[in-house]
């Protein structure tokens, strides 16, 4: 059965009986509205540690003022059921007052990284995942943890906060998993009404064209500029950007010389759908 823990306290038990057992443990951050996404990663994880726990936390110091905190889906019942059905250790669910404690004061910031593409939409979002994770990763004293590849640059964000900080935590990456016409699941698809949920499925297929162009060797700042106009013309509302990046550094890739990934935010209504592909 999967146990539920509240507190660091409960957390921190847990674990330190599972490594004074000599088990591996790995973490799965959430905010929660559990999907097949997050399912698989779960999955994954469960081939490189022995026990897995998720953390499901609903970080308001990620969100901006004028984004959905509280619309947000939380769903814990339905969510500790889906984490019971594909056999999660361990459920941690602290309450905001766990987590932000009166006189918190820390900020993490990832230089670099935490700018451009989401960082312009979003300032200081990336600030409250990185903090987040970081106590996440603390608190649960995990060995392992992993991220999915569809919100690429926040994997790169914290990819590079492992590093510089030395944390002793090996992380993995998770593959996007799709709906099958090829939308990134997300808990924020619930958002779509009937005919933006159909909308939403043309957007794969427009990256999947550049990536094709791209590879035959057309201008990537032209293709990009394409790309944004054929999103509009499919439906999309707006298009926040769609950008061909080093995939390590996230910098505007010139050519496909270094490890290329296309980056794009879409949106519709008010519901900004992130994918990304690949190149090469
Ligand atoms: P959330 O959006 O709930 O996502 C939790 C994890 O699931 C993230 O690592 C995200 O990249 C991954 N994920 C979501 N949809 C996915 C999909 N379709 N395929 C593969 N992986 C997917 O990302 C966050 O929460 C938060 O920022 C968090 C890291 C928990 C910090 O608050």
């Amino acid at each position: 059965a999967t146990a539920v823990v509240r507190t660091v306290a409960d957390l921190r038990a847990h674990v330190a009986a599972w490594h004074g057992q000599g088990l591996r443990v790995g973490l799965v951050p959430t905010m929660g509205a559990l999907h097949h996404g997050h399912l698989s990663l779960i999955d994954r994880l469960a081939d490189h540690v022995d026990r897995v726990i998720v953390s499901i936390f609903v970080n308001p110091a990620q969100f901006g003022p004028n984004e959905d905190f509280s619309a947000y889906p939380r769903r814990e019942a339905q969510d500790l059921a889906a984490l019971e059905t594909v056999g999660a250790d361990l459920a941690y669910l602290p309450d905001v007052k766990v987590m932000y404690p009166q006189g918190f004061r820390t900020n993490i910031h990832v230089k670099g990284l935490s700018e451009g593409l989401e960082g312009d939409v979003r300032p200081g979002h990336f600030d409250g995942v990185a903090t987040v994770v970081m106590k996440l990763l603390m608190q649960s004293q995990c060995d392992c943890a992993i991220f999915g590849e569809k919100d690429f640059q926040q994997f790169a964000v914290l990819r590079r906060l492992v590093i510089d900080l030395d944390l002793p935590v090996e992380i993995v990456a998770g593959p996007i998993i799709r709906e099958p016409d090829g939308l990134a699941a997300s808990s924020r698809n619930v958002y779509l009404n009937a005919e933006q949920r159909s909308i939403a499925g043309q957007f794969n297929l427009v990256l999947a064209d550049l990536r094709r162009r791209a590879m035959a060797g057309e201008d990537l700042r032209i293709l990009e500029q394409e790309g944004e106009k054929a999103l509009l013309a499919k439906g999309f509302d707006r298009v926040d950007y769609v950008r061909f990046c080093n995939a390590e550094s996230l910098e505007m890739a010139e050519d496909l010389t270094a490890p290329v990934q296309l980056l794009a935010v879409a949106v519709l209504g008010k519901t900004r759908l992130l994918d990304n592909v690949q190149i090469g």
